[in-house]
């Protein structure tokens, strides 16, 4: 049997292509979800829209810190894990789900696949970071979405065990995306969440006057802890009266990707949204000063903000007024071709992991 520990909203949309696709080749699966998002918006939406079944386990770990949330999960995967006693553990990406899968499965000796593997920013204060460092190394087999992942694997001596797949968020934008819906008109997307850019009323500060500085209309799907930090700073009516930035609730993936297929610009400090605007043709302002997807910095279509600093945000607002859409051929491909999943479980097989 194969377990898939999930519980975050990226993790849904990245184990949607490869339950498919091991389902296809009919592998006993089961997915057990940690409970760490629990919104019907931020969680059960993507169930239902990504045809994935409901997980068979919900460990209902809930908020808290970041010890809190890793230890609820490990306490009840142990439980679950033990019983099981599964073939293979496959965790996603950088959460603390993430974390607390690697730990329970390595303790327990199941083997254990990382489904985006390598990626690395060299900050270690970046919770994310910590994260990705252990389940890396603890993982029997890393599937790395780009080169860059690939090397920064091999300059931790995990070359062996290292595979470049493409991204497997790429599968899902592409299998979704198949009527390339827009919203009505052309809009900046926002999202914002980062622990670095939600825990100081400054820093909040200092986004709600870069985002005064924007020209156009703003959409922000706003995530739950967004808006309360806001709130338990006094911020959210200053927030509330732009004018032109419009807060709506987390949307579902389908209405992620219209609003995504309408924006000329994307502002956000999300891994996975930055790295999808090169999917859908919307450049980028990262607004955290982490070096993510290199090759999107290089190429020029992520600009790293620092909100806090004058000459930063100025360079954004520049970077922000020239943004217009890119089409399809003009797009940076450095994520592969969209069928991750299928040599994600090829090399399962392969490696006699299934
Ligand atoms: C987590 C991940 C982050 C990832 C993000 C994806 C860690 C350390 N962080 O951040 O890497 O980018 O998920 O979205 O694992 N909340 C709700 N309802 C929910 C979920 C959360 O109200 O369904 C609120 C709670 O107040 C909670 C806060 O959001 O305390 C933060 O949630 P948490 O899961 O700790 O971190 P995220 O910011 O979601
Ligand atoms: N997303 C979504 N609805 C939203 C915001 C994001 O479907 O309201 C999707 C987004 O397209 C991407 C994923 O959620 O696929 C990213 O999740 P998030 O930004 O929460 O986490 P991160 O990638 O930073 O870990």
């Amino acid at each position: 049997m194969i377990v898939h520990v999930v519980g975050n909203r990226p993790q849904f949309i990245k184990l949607a292509p490869l339950y498919h696709e091991l389902k296809k080749r009919n592998y006993e699966q089961c997915i057990i979800h940690s409970g760490q998002h629990y919104d019907t918006n931020m969680s059960e939406v993507f169930f239902r829209e990504l045809n994935i079944p409901q997980p068979d386990l919900n460990l209902k770990a809930g908020s808290g810190s970041h010890a809190e949330i890793t230890s609820n999960v490990m306490l009840g995967l142990e439980k679950e894990l033990d019983k099981l006693r599964p073939g293979l553990v496959i965790i996603y990406g950088d959460t603390d789900t993430t974390l607390a899968g690697a730990l329970t499965a390595s303790k327990l000796n199941i083997p254990m696949a990382h489904v985006e593997g390598g990626v690395r920013t060299y900050h270690k204060e970046n919770p994310e970071e910590c994260n990705r460092i252990v389940a890396d190394h603890l993982s029997d087999i890393l599937f790395c979405s780009d080169k860059v992942s690939m090397e920064d694997a091999g300059k931790e001596g995990m070359k062996d065990k290292a595979f470049l797949t493409g991204d497997i968020m790429y599968d899902t934008f592409m299998s979704m995306n198949t009527e390339n819906k827009k919203v009505s008109e052309e809009i900046i997307l926002m999202t914002w969440h980062r622990q670095e850019n939600t825990e100081s009323r400054a820093r909040m500060l200092s986004i709600i006057e870069f985002i005064k500085k924007l020209d156009g209309k703003i959409v922000c799907p706003m995530h739950p802890r967004t808006q309360k930090c806001l709130k338990s700073f006094g911020l959210w009516d200053e927030l509330k009266s732009i004018g032109n930035l419009q807060i709506i609730e987390p949307v579902g993936y389908m209405e992620m990707i219209s609003l995504m297929n309408s924006a000329r610009l994307i502002v956000t400090d999300s891994g996975g949204v930055s790295k999808e605007s090169s999917f859908a043709g919307a450049k980028c302002i990262f607004m955290i000063d982490l070096d993510i997807w290199d090759d999107l910095v290089k190429d020029n279509w992520i600009l790293k903000l620092n909100p806090e600093d004058s000459k930063s945000v100025e360079a954004a607002l520049t970077f922000a007024k020239e943004a217009v859409r890119v089409d399809e051929c003009k797009r940076p491909k450095f994520y592969g071709d969209g069928h991750a999943a299928r040599k994600i479980a090829d090399l399962l097989e392969e490696h006699r992991f299934i």
